[in-house]
């Protein structure tokens, strides 16, 4: 089984034993992340009646296998976790070193709860609560003091898993003691981005991300934008993620966003620029009580029919059919940046601008409230609330100067701290090769992550690349070489290539450790660049695409052949091409959440860069018997399948048992490149004994049947012909041996044909057309 690191710290009390209390949305996947790490942990509930007593519990740790997004990441990690109920396990707490309650948002629950702890347990144990709203002063109020200094809010964000945020929040009596162990435990263990905050209404994230959504929604509906059209807008032009605002509406639930926003308001001072907002519109008043409450209720803003999605027409409230709408301003900004957004006046100009200007200068507004420094805010929304950029980067982008004059000019209060950056030249500057970030005292300060962090994001400021291209970049740092791949998606084509060969080459020339593959979007790569294939069919350029395709390979090839170790550090995605980067490398520590797989089917082609051939070889190196190696690649290839973590692909075979992962993806690259003296290379593949004619007959044989029974299509036939093909040897006799070279050759001639296919391109171009689902 691939390798967990664990590289916490042994300056802080052990965290070897956890309580978390309410089993529900939150409390279940606190539980999950915990077990995930390695740590035993209670999960308990309020008793139910009869005999299902922990019926509460074990619905939440059921709920933490749903399939679409596992809060588990293994059948180990949910035996760490024990399921009980509040009546009957409660002394269970009296020996755990950190208890999180996540109970409803009731202080008098809390409250109730609190008394029962600190009766039961010691100076020993940390007592956290996961509440969004309630102040720590007023959770403490009554406890005696020694309580109180081991107190904390512990806030975290839905998915726990998938979210990076950890809000930290210390109360006033809060010991260092506790928070420096609750820090390094949820950042080294649970994976965390930490960031502490003061005792401020809604914290960060959500205090600046609820604005931005409530403030798109009014302005939307005030400049009588369609929810299309403000999607279009306020989403991926803006380095926001594309469900954009009305979208986000009805992932949450637009009850539970009114619920919110609501809570906010009431907890806010009167002067807060957040109350020009909050207001529920009428049209959504009526559609609650309508139940179009969003996805959950089948229909909100949007809604998914047979015939078609459908978008509500905010004037009539009726449904109209809708496509995906381009807007050459969204595209504009797409291809050159959020600042090409404030170029132009139309109403969707005008609608961007509000819309930034105003959120942009709230999240100035915040310092000194918040404390004097704007990094943490940038980070609870790039981690809480998965923005590209935080507030205070986007306005490096367009420009401090250029807004400030704007608002100026338009007779608008701007910001102290955004003014002040106007003066000085912007939040972020690289002084002496170092990072830093703008304080409320006008001083530039360092910034310092903990030990082993190491954001490539902050890191390549302060680097020049030694090659570069539109698509990829490679750096050199503490002697070694890092690769970045910056495309949209992270899409591979021959420039990404071109990237990895040169620094492959020079790696060696300039006598470096090693070469680290590695980038900081959220995607590691999600494969090869489809729009290039497109042109590459329509132009029935066949020679240019198994020009390309040998190109791939071979870089693959390179890889191996590199006489520097090169490891490869992936978070999030790495699927298709991607896949077969990573399969490339000599050594893997990739992130506990990472999803990895040979997806190339779904498209209507095979693997083509080397994935077949090293897969085959990798299941062969597991069972030892090459028939069953190539029935299992076939399966899984063909399905497309993927492993939602290194742990399930360590069963797939897909990483090797010596292969390694971390819970934090911020401290891969430093992981990474501390172990390039360490890692072996791998040796070069020999030739493999194909499995032959039989195999390849009693695949077709289940391929035909499948259709037969309508399990599969016409097309995933022809596709899994193919793949049959290349993992048997196709007509050849058992035991005939292939090279590696011979391999390759047999990608390219499986994926060439396919690709000359009508239905292969018919799949090609919807999903281009419809846009992928994977932003970057
Ligand atoms: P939930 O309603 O899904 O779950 C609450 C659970 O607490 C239920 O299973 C309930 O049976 C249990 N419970 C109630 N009273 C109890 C008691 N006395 N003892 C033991 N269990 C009890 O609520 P959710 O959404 O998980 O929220 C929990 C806390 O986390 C709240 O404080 C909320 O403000 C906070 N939060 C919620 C987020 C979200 O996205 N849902 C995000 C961040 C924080």
């Amino acid at each position: 089984m691939a390798k967990l690191i664990d590289n916490s710290s042994s300056t802080y009390k052990n965290i070897k034993k956890v309580a978390v209390i309410g089993a529900g949305t939150m409390g279940a996947g606190i539980a999950g992340q915990v077990a995930n790490a390695g740590v035993e942990v209670w999960l308990l509930d309020l008793p139910s009646s009869g005999d299902a007593v922990n019926a509460l519990a074990e619905r939440g740790f059921k709920r933490l296998k749903n399939i679409d997004s596992p809060g588990l990441m293994s059948n180990e990690a949910g035996q760490l976790i024990h399921c009980g109920n509040t009546q009957d396990d409660f002394d269970q707490l009296a020996d755990c070193d950190w208890i999180a309650e996540a109970v409803v948002e009731r202080l008098d629950v809390k409250h109730a709860l609190y008394k029962r702890i600190d009766a039961i347990t010691g100076p020993n144990t940390i007592v956290t609560s996961n509440t969004s709203t309630i102040p720590i002063s007023l959770l403490t109020q009554g406890m005696p003091q020694a309580f109180c200094e081991r107190f904390a809010i512990t806030h975290f964000f839905n998915p726990v898993r998938f979210m990076r945020l950890l809000e930290l929040v210390r109360g006033e009596h809060t010991q260092d003691e506790v928070i420096n162990t609750l820090s390094q435990f949820c950042e080294s263990n649970l994976g965390k981005g930490v960031v502490v905050c003061e005792d401020t209404p809604g914290f960060l994230g959500n205090r600046v991300g609820v604005f931005a959504i409530q403030c798109a929604l009014h302005t939307a509906f005030n400049m009588g934008l369609s929810p299309n059209e403000a999607d279009a807008l306020f989403g991926r032009p803006m380095g926001i993620p594309k469900t954009g605002v009305f979208g986000l509406y009805d992932l949450i639930g637009i009850d539970l966003m009114a619920d919110v926003a609501k809570s906010l308001e009431s907890i806010l001072p009167a002067n807060d620029a957040f109350h020009q907002y909050a207001k529920p519109v009428p049209l959504m008043t009526q559609m609650i009580a309508n139940g179009q409450t969003g996805n959950k209720g089948g229909q909100g803003f949007y809604r998914e029919l047979d015939a078609g999605k459908e978008v509500l027409d905010l004037v009539s409230g009726t449904y109209q059919p809708t496509t995906r709408i381009q807007l050459p301003l969204a595209q504009k900004a797409e291809a050159h940046g959020v600042a090409a957004l404030l170029d132009d006046d139309s109403v969707y100009g005008r609608f961007a601008w509000q819309v930034l200007s105003s959120t942009l200068n709230y999240a100035a507004a915040l310092i000194p409230e918040i404390g004097s420094n704007i990094l943490p805010i940038d980070d609870a929304m790039k981690l809480g609330y998965n923005w590209i950029y935080g507030p205070f980067e986007l306005i490096d982008q367009i420009g401090a100067k250029r807004v400030v004059e704007r608002m100026q000019k338009e007779g608008r209060d701007v910001a102290p701290m955004l003014a002040l950056s106007a003066q000085k030249e912007g939040f972020y500057k690289v002084i002496n090769k170092q990072l830093c970030s703008l304080d409320d005292s006008a001083e530039y300060v360092a910034i310092k992550r903990p030990s082993g962090v190491l954001r490539f994001s902050e890191l390549r400021q302060t680097l020049t690349p030694k090659y570069s291209n539109a698509k990829a970049s490679w750096f050199v740092h503490d002697n070694a070489a890092i690769v970045e791949f910056h495309s949209k998606a992270n899409a591979l084509d021959k420039d990404s290539m071109d990237v990895i060969r040169h620094a492959l080459e020079q790696a060696q020339v300039l006598k470096l450790r090693g070469v680290v593959l590695h980038n900081d979007a959220q995607h590691f790569s999600c494969g090869v660049n489809l729009t290039a294939f497109r042109g590459f069919f329509e132009a029935e350029d066949y020679a240019g695409m198994d020009h390309f395709l040998n190109h791939f390979q071979q870089t693959m090839h390179a890889i191996n052949r590199c006489t520097l170790p090169v490891i490869a550090a992936p978070a999030g995605m790495s699927i298709g091409g991607g896949f077969e980067v990573v399969l490339a490398a000599d050594h893997v520590i990739g992130h506990s959440n990472c999803v990895m797989g040979l997806v190339e089917s779904s498209v209507g082609v095979v693997p083509g860069g080397g994935g077949c051939k090293e897969y085959l070889y990798r299941w062969y190196e597991v069972l030892g018997d090459i028939k069953a190696a190539a029935w299992k690649a076939f399966m899984i290839v063909g399905y497309g399948w993927t492993a939602k973590s290194p742990i399930e692909a360590t069963e797939q075979a897909m990483l090797y048992p010596e292969d390694q992962y971390m819970m934090n993806r911020d401290r891969l690259l430093s992981e990474a490149l501390s172990q390039l003296d360490n890692v072996k290379k791998a040796k070069p593949r020999k030739p493999l004994p194909m499995a032959g004619e039989e195999t390849y007959r009693e695949m077709m044989d289940w391929l035909f049947e499948a259709h037969d029974q309508q399990k599969i299509t016409a097309h995933d036939v022809v596709v899994g012909t193919e793949l049959a093909r290349i993992f048997t040897g196709g007509k050849v006799k058992a035991n005939t041996m292939m090279s590696e070279q011979d391999l390759f050759d047999a990608e390219r001639e499986s994926f060439l044909r396919l690709a000359q296919s009508s239905a292969t391109q018919a799949r090609i171009v919807t999903m281009l057309d419809q846009g992928s689902p994977i932003r970057n």
